[in-house]
């Protein structure tokens, strides 16, 4: 059991009839996990507006666990101390309970890598993946890495020019995120300017191409 509220409060709840009075007797008996326990309190409460992509103005995802770890204080912060998320407020107790135990406990991940991005059956791809991103962030526009002569001399318009990589090389990391020059530019690392210069892409396009690097950047 991964709620236990001491009996007596719940009676003296019952006798004294005063609306919260056994909130703060709720104790959380094991660390929860984060599939089994704080997904489900999410897509309670949060993914209505925080799917991917987000609706109704919510401005991130909230479904896997790289996206609510990116936004952990936010995310603590609007629903445990302010209690303004969701909107308008009325989260069950026992369910805050739990996400503030997970928290508190470091947000432990039982996923093996943050989790997939939701609805993709096969791993990412250059072509169903990767390009929209380029497309969206326009990293392929003429003058930067794209046309006559693509900004250090990586050019992102062909799947051939990012294989190719830049004036110093493949940028990929031959299938190692932390070694790839394409990830450090996204995350502004090791050096290197945060892309797209103005704006970062999301949290779940980063894990969505982490993903991709890891699997050896597959064009289809
Ligand atoms: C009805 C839609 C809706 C639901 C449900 C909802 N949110 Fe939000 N959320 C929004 C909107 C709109 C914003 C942006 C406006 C604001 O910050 O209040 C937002 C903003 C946030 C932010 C601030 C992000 C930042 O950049 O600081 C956090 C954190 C957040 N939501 C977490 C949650 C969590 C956790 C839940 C579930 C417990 C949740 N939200 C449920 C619509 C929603």
């Amino acid at each position: 059991m991964l709620l236990r509220r001491a009996l007596w409060a719940s009676l003296a709840l019952a006798l004294v009839g005063c609306p919260g009075f056994g909130d703060e007797y709720l104790t959380v008996d094991e660390t929860p996990r984060f599939t089994a326990d704080v997904q489900p309190i999410l897509e309670r409460w949060c993914t209505s507006c925080h799917t991917d992509p987000p609706t109704s103005g919510a401005p991130m995802p909230l479904l896997t666990h790289g996206q609510v770890v990116a936004f952990l204080e936010p995310v603590r912060v609007r629903t445990l101390v302010q209690q303004t998320m969701p909107p308008g407020g009325g989260m069950d107790p026992d369910d805050r309970a739990v996400l503030g135990a997970w928290i508190a406990a470091g947000a432990p991940n039982d996923t093996p890598d943050g989790g997939p991005p939701p609805d993709q059956g096969v791993g990412p791809t250059w072509a169903a993946d990767i390009v929209p991103m380029i497309m969206e962030h326009g990293c392929a526009f003429d003058g930067c890495h794209g046309g006559a002569t693509p900004q250090i001399g990586l050019d992102l318009s062909s799947y051939a020019g990012f294989v190719a990589g830049g004036n110093n090389g493949p940028v990929h990391g031959d299938g190692d995120p932390a070694a790839s020059r394409f990830v450090d530019s996204l995350y502004g690392r090791n050096g290197i300017a945060r892309m797209p210069l103005g704006g970062g892409v999301s949290p779940a396009q980063l894990a969505t191409v982490e993903a991709w690097i890891q699997a050896g950047h597959p064009e289809q």
